[in-house]
């Protein structure tokens, strides 16, 4: 998906108070009053009360967000109902969102105040992404997708219950009402599904008819005589549509497909989760799982969590810009916002030590500051996510001399990696249990389900749903597949803060060639090596005098400190080539061609990462590189969202990114490349009558 630049709206007011768009010359809502209108057309129209009931989740989709009355409403409903489903997700797509001083400015119902201080409180910068925000404990889930309609409606991933179709009049915005919206919504739509919209138009009736919805006129409000409702039920799904909705409920949704036989009795709690790896990756998803009701099992080899990669005392998070804009700075991006979110959180529950007031890194080329920020501009990049400046600026924030022109991150930071995975753990509470000194020698698919062993044979567990997240060791559990992750060995150096020359400690982390910390505890971190396929974890003299080298290059000084009092801390990076993680569903065809005991199933289709069919219940969550705390955070939402059967937290092409599947694809891509280079003969197609139409 390309990425574009967001325009906030331009919001004017009517005399009498109601929002207008400048843009689209429509009111956001009638005169009635937004929460008159959102019960009406919308709550009513898709008749929310009744039908989430007793549900574990229920699932919104709305075309055009606004000012967000109606998800506003939707929530202070779903808190109002005793009998509400225990998660509500909406899914919201905004093309010219509220700046968020216009949200936060937006005259409310008073039942809707609070809920809109919090909205406003948690508006993200406006960037092309499906941005997460959490509210009631993860409870209720509000996925913003900032951009155009027709462009995020293939890129969502989920099922949806309920759709809120409020884009303005059709007739002052064709655009959004065109066919690719109603076949979209067959796509996502669950059997049953409801549609409400304000407009009686016909062309949107019509629309949603061809696309199997079946409608009907209801009394309008606020002076309006009809509005629409309707109801999936298609009379045939298209064959096409029927296959791609198989292929991705194998890939995407194995857990979706097995989430009612996880039950133990109907109504009953899912079996646990087995995880095995208690870094961040592992202590991470355990939460994000907890927030969606699910127990998990998390088995750890060392004595405790956090003792290998995710070892450090501090690290950084931040987002990538590159002028491509290609998947690896998009998903760093969405990455970055998660782990903001998940830092806030930890230091505002868990007093984790870390910061989110912001990163610099310095451009590693030696660009200036406005050849940075020509490109954050060509991106239409917002200043509360990156804004590049000078050698100046850039010492004025760190607090210390920067040599260079540098990208500044305001919601980038740093955090103690060990107290996140110790803060996510204490939020999962109850719903995980961790068992620590127990080391998992072996996988195996035993009766319907994934049986977890000991170096002894001994089973440990045995479960439905096995997710890996033991770094490099993943690997071994399933047999060694020829994925291109490689181990690199890090080391990071340290030293007390009063040993160091005075103006050397930056206030901010700055990155760069490596990274200097600010002062934590009394001491300064800064690294880090790089070491491939070295797996000797002593600490070396060498690597300090690197970490010098970059300390006194980032934050400009020439007189560094002695080696004499230094320590530091080695451990292992486990690396992909693209340099993204590998999170997602494990292929059948690649556990059996590795031939360990996870085969499933024959191959299957393997030309993109979506249809390739996956051993059942079984996911990998490795090769999290030099972004773990980022990563994590977002790995953790995007696998959590697969076994709960909760919509994706990012666009189907970053799934794709990141799907264990991709290498796979690209040898069989490579493959098919040579095979046809190999026989570049010309195909004949058959001629004679059965070839083609009787009159060609
Ligand atoms: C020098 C250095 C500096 C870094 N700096 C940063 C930084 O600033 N910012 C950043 O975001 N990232 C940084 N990283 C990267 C980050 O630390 C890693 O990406 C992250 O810790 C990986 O987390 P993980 O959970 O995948 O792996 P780990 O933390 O290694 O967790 C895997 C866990 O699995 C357990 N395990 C393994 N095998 C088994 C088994 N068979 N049975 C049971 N348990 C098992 C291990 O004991 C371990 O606890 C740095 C890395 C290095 C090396
Ligand atoms: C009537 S307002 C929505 C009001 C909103 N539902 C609320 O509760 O406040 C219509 C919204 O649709 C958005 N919109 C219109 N066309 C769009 C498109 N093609 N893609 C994305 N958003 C669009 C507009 O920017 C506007 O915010």
């Amino acid at each position: 998906m390309n990425t574009t630049p967001i325009r906030a709206a331009a919001i004017v007011s009517d005399a009498d108070g109601t929002p207008r768009s400048a843009d689209y010359g429509d009111v956001y809502h009638s005169r009635a009053g937004a929460l008159a209108q959102a019960r009406h057309v919308f709550l009513d129209g898709d008749a929310l009360a009744g039908r989430w009931r007793g549900r574990e989740r229920f699932v919104v989709l709305e075309t055009g967000f606004g000012l967000g009355n109606n998800f506003l409403a939707t929530w202070a409903a779903w808190r109002a109902d005793a009998q509400r489903s225990r998660q509500l997700h909406v899914v919201a797509i905004e093309g010219s969102p509220p700046s968020r001083v216009d949200l936060a400015g937006a005259a409310r119902d008073p039942l809707l105040a609070p809920l809109a201080v919090e909205l406003a409180e948690h508006w993200p910068p406006l960037t092309c992404n499906l941005h997460r925000i959490a509210f009631e404990s993860g409870r209720v889930e509000l996925l913003l997708a900032l951009g155009d309609v027709a462009a995020w409606l293939p890129q969502l991933v989920g099922r949806v219950d309920a759709f809120f179709l409020d884009g303005f009049a059709p007739a002052r915005n064709p655009a959004m009402w065109d066919a690719r919206l109603f076949k979209a919504m067959a796509r996502l739509a669950v059997p049953g599904a409801t549609v409400a919209t304000w407009t009686a138009a016909r062309a949107v009736r019509d629309g949603l008819r061809s696309a199997g919805f079946a409608v009907e006129n209801a009394p309008g409000t606020g002076g309006k005589r009809d509005i629409t409702r309707g109801r999936f039920a298609p009379h045939f799904t298209p064959r096409a549509a029927a296959r791609q909705a198989r292929a991705l409920s194998e890939a995407r949704r194995a857990p979706a497909s097995t989430t009612a036989g996880t039950r133990d009795s109907p109504g009953g709690e899912a079996l646990p989760v087995v995880i095995v790896g208690a870094g961040l990756a592992g202590c991470a998803l355990a939460q994000a799982l907890a927030e969606r009701g699910r127990s998990s099992l998390l088995l750890e080899r060392g004595t405790a969590i956090a003792l290998e990669g995710s070892g450090n005392a501090a690290g950084i998070f931040h987002g990538v810009v590159h002028r491509g804009d290609g998947r690896h700075a998009r998903f760093h991006r969405a990455a970055a916002f998660a782990a903001r979110a998940a830092v806030r959180d930890a230091i505002d529950r868990s007093q984790t030590r870390g910061s989110v007031a912001g990163l610099l890194r310095i451009a590693s080329d030696g660009a200036s500051r406005d050849e940075l920020q020509a490109t954050v501009d060509a991106l239409g990049l917002p200043a509360d996510y990156v804004r590049a400046v000078d050698a100046n600026g850039a010492s004025r924030l760190a607090g210390v001399p920067i040599a260079g022109a540098a990208w500044h991150f305001p919601h980038g930071g740093w955090v103690d990696p060990r107290g996140l995975a110790a803060a996510w753990l204490g939020s999962a509470g109850r719903r995980c249990q961790l068992r620590s000194c127990c080391s998992v020698a072996s996988l195996a698919r035993v009766d319907d389900r994934w049986t977890l062993r000991d170096a002894n044979d001994e089973t440990i567990a045995t479960a439905e749903t096995v997710v890996l997240c033991n770094a490099g060791g993943a690997l071994d559990l399933l047999g060694r597949p020829p994925w291109p992750i490689e181990p690199q060995r890090g080391q990071v150096s340290s030293i007390e803060a009063a040993r160091l020359p005075s103006g050397t400690v930056p206030r901010l982390p700055v990155a760069g060639a490596g990274y200097v910390l600010p002062e934590i505890d009394g001491a300064v971190w800064f690294g880090a090596s790089a070491q491939w396929n070295d797996f000797d974890l002593s600490l070396r003299a060498g690597d300090h005098r690197a970490n010098l080298g970059r300390f006194t290059r980032l934050v400009g000084t020439a007189a560094a400190p002695e080696l004499a009092g230094m320590s530091g801390r080695t451990s292992l990076r486990w690396v992909s080539q693209d340099r993204l993680p590998v999170i997602g569903a494990v292929p059948a065809a690649l556990a059996l061609g590795a031939g360990s005991s996870v085969a499933t199933k024959a191959p299957g289709r393997l030309d993109q990462p979506r249809v390739v069919p996956r051993a059942p219940g079984l996911y990998v969550f490795t090769a999290l590189g030099s972004r773990g705390i980022a990563s994590a955070s977002l790995g953790a939402q995007i696998l959590a969202a697969a076994i709960a059967d909760a919509p994706a937290p990012v666009e189907a092409d970053l799934l794709d990114a990141i799907d264990p599947a991709r290498f796979l694809v690209r040898q069989f891509r490579r493959d098919e490349a040579s095979r046809q280079a190999a026989s570049p003969t010309f195909v004949q197609p058959p001629v004679g009558p059965m070839a083609g139409s009787a009159g060609a």
